[in-house]
């Protein structure tokens, strides 16, 4: 794969790019609970964005996707949407970077990997996070790690449109091989949980149904969850987010929510304790009581928060009585993508099949099949 992009790079551009990877993450537990204020466990993996870019001495700024085999071109002072909705991710760090203040010049850039688009796995934040770090790199803008999470993060809420929470772009330039990150997505301090076993895997099971509502009901779920806290702040003024609910408190205030409101802020909270619980299970090594709280979380995801789908219920649900699994549960925005399954290694060659062979026979779809390992963040592989 970097062959080819640099292949490719050469070809279009000439001279000598530098090569930066940026992984897709995965996330053990804690969903929707980052703009929430509460906290995530996420890692990032081995499949990777890789960038060949390198700087021009003008403005231009030429773009090609090596997947879509389809270029954009603009210049840094001429910043505005394109009608190639790939590019605004790009375009929008640009943008983000110049309304820091920083000065850049053009560049030119062919970006292409095997993180699959629309399966949870984000691809966005690793096309967003990996070249706002490349382009630091590329011009010695000197921005703090921190920074450059936020700003790939504004890049997707203000030129994207999708006002996500900061888990995704966080893990991407923080990720470390090995490790989950709780992130305290308040405070923005992490701790590093190890997350390798000899005997089991993190697999994930990609349904290959996206759902082109995602973005509008993930935009919706975040506007109930600022409708709970303020109907809860009446009673309890200092609260700022779901974060400082605890269910007491919810309940007090039960009569004024909306059946539906009540719904979203209880899964929450409720998410925010087991994903605690979780990470005490894992101090103790202890897998099977870690993967329960997965399903707790999806029956949350599904019956509360009402971001699953049925493709992703059913795998879940299939899964949940076969031999070698830990847990399991939908993982990331919701309304398709991957499942998240914990598999004790001997198993993962038999429960792959058995999830593939019905997941066609109920659905006709494919399912893929991602054992995945967990890699560093965004990192510069040759300069
Ligand atoms: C998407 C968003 C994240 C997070 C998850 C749900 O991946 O980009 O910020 O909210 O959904 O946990």
């Amino acid at each position: 794969m970097i062959n080819s992009i640099k292949e490719k790079f050469y070809k279009l551009f000439g001279g000598k790019p530098i090569i930066v990877r940026s992984p897709g993450r995965v996330n053990l537990i804690g969903e929707h609970t980052d703009y929430n204020m509460g906290f995530v466990l996420p890692a990032a993996i081995d499949k990777s964005i890789y960038f060949a870019i390198k700087p021009r001495n003008d403005k231009r700024i030429n773009l090609f996707a090596y997947d879509l085999n389809d270029e954009w071109k603009f210049a840094v002072d001429d910043i505005k949407r394109s009608e190639k909705s790939w590019a605004n991710y790009l375009i929008g760090v640009v943008d983000q970077i110049k309304k820091t203040g920083k000065e850049i010049q053009g560049f030119d850039c062919v970006f292409g990997g095997d993180i699959p688009i629309g399966a949870g796995l984000s691809s966005s934040a690793a096309i967003e996070a990996g070249l706002a770090f490349a382009l630091d790199k590329l011009f010695n803008l000197g921005f703090e790690k921190i920074e450059l999470v936020k700003l790939a993060q504004r890049a997707e809420n203000q030129f994207v449109g999708v006002q996500c929470g900061i888990m995704d772009q966080y893990i991407n330039i923080f990720g470390k091989k090995g490790n989950v990150l709780r992130i305290d997505c308040r405070s923005l301090d992490y701790d590093y949980f190890p997350f390798e076993f000899d005997d089991v895997s993190v697999v994930l099971f990609n349904t290959n149904v996206s759902h082109s509502l995602a973005s509008s009901e993930y935009n919706k779920r975040r506007k109930e969850c600022s409708t709970g806290v303020d109907i809860i702040k009446e009673r309890y003024e200092n609260v700022e987010s779901l974060r400082d609910v605890t269910i007491d408190m919810l309940e007090e205030s039960r009569n004024k929510l909306d059946g539906v409101i009540y719904k979203r802020c209880k899964y929450v909270i409720e998410e925010s304790e087991r994903l605690l619980s979780a990470c005490d299970a894992l101090n103790k090594n202890n897998l099977r009581e870690f993967g329960k709280y997965m399903y707790g979380s999806h029956q949350g995801l599904s019956k509360e928060y009402e971001v699953s789908s049925p493709e992703l219920d059913y795998l879940v649900e299939l899964v949940s009585n076969l031999d070698g699994v830990y847990g399991a549960r939908m993982m990331g925005g919701g309304f398709g993508g991957c499942t998240i399954n914990l598999i004790e290694n001997k198993y993962v060659n038999s429960v792959s099949r058995k999830v593939k062979e019905n997941y066609k026979k109920k659905f006709g779809i494919d399912a893929e099949v991602y054992v995945t390992s967990i890699n560093n963040g965004t990192e510069i592989i040759e300069s």
